[in-house]
């Protein structure tokens, strides 16, 4: 590359989060809606609509008519949908709630990435939300980073899971763990694309999760044949299974993690049981790889021993971060202490 291209490269950086962000407030101000159902609405009408000043509109609205999204009519002054015409309404949907959960959450820890890097913790964490720890333990406390997650994870998982679940055999009355399986989602699918008579699935998830999963397991129908768990993959895994299902979870921690978590995953299986790996595969040549424009270090799971910002104490009845309202009531162990904050019951 000559320093002029490599300079020119440099231009599509620096254009990157307005473009994201242009593109998805043109969502949000429910333009492209609005054009949906009328085509050939003008700048003012748009703005109406909105509630925003018609020449904001105009001006936010080159970007898509330069790329072809929209298509503007000069003489007539109006927009109407171009690219995006052709595109189907489920698989936008599903680009835009990764697109909400990149606004929401990675752009909020971006900001933060160098300090993040160098210290190996999740700093814009606790410069925005005060909290240290990881991203799902900030989800526990924080709706706002929580929803835009959980909506895009159901949408990936919804989409994802038909195909895994075609490529692995889960044997007639097996007992089944999806470790990590957040809100219950995997283990309706397994009853739904493996369902056998005797067949029980567990999701094993960080204790938040417990109302909703069951929530949605009653939804189901399947509270007789489905069960949570609370707890967190590094003080151990409920043991007991003979398959266990793990999706869309190991990549977002580093290898020293990641060997934790499957020697913990195979002390708690069954002797001949089965565990199923549901991660992206990283291209060996990296040239070809999205997933290093998605995963800078840092920018999900914290190590938790540098991530620890005080140590907790014990005491006769549990473990409690120094300072907690009522110490040695945490029903929490240590582990899950230094990884999320402490709630200790006020008893
Ligand atoms: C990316 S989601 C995967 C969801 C699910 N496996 C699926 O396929 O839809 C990661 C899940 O890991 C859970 N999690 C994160 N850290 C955890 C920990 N230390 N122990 C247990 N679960 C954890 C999160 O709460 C979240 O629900």
């Amino acid at each position: 590359m000559t320093a002029h291209a490599t300079l020119a490269r440099f231009r599509e950086y620096m254009v990157g989060p307005a473009r994201f962000m242009n593109l998805l407030s043109c969502f949000e101000l429910g333009l492209i809606d609005a054009l949906r159902e009328r085509p050939g609405m003008t700048a003012a009408e748009l703005g109406a609509a909105a509630g925003a000043k018609p020449d904001a509109v105009a001006q936010l609205l080159n970007l898509p008519v330069k790329e072809g999204f929209l298509a503007y009519d000069e003489t007539a002054g109006t927009y109407r949908l171009d690219a995006l015409a052709d595109v189907g309404q489920a698989d936008l949907q599903r680009v835009l709630d990764f697109m909400g959960k990149i606004k929401a959450t990675t752009l909020r820890q971006l900001y933060y990435l160098t300090e993040s890097v160098r210290t190996g913790t999740l700093v814009g964490l606790r410069e925005l939300y005060g909290f240290d720890g990881d991203l799902y333990g900030a989800m526990a406390v924080h709706a706002d980073l929580r929803e835009p997650w959980s909506k895009l994870m159901d949408s990936v998982t919804d989409r994802i899971d038909p195909w895994f679940f075609d490529h692995i055999d889960v044997p007639a009355g097996s007992r089944v763990l999806d470790l990590a399986g957040h809100t219950g989602l995997g283990a309706i699918h397994t009853h739904k694309f493996k369902g056998s008579p005797g067949l029980h699935v567990t999701t094993f998830d960080l204790p938040d999760k417990r109302e909703d999963c069951l929530a949605n397991f009653r939804a189901h129908g399947l509270e007789e044949s489905t069960a949570f768990i609370g707890g967190d993959v590094f003080d151990g895994v409920p043991a007991g299974f003979d398959t266990i299902l793990v999706k869309h979870f190991l990549n977002m921690f580093d290898k020293d993690d990641v060997l934790k978590i499957l020697r913990n995953v195979h002390d708690s299986l069954e002797p001949g049981g089965r565990l199923h790996i549901l991660v992206p595969i990283y291209a060996e040549n990296i040239k070809e790889s999205w997933s290093v424009d998605y995963y800078p270090p840092s920018s999900w799971a914290a190590p938790p021993d540098r991530a620890a910002p005080r140590s907790c104490r014990r005491s006769r009845t549990g473990w409690s971060r120094p300072g907690s309202p009522s110490p040695g009531s945490c029903r929490r162990t240590r582990r899950t202490c230094r990884r999320t904050p402490c709630r200790c019951r006020a008893s």
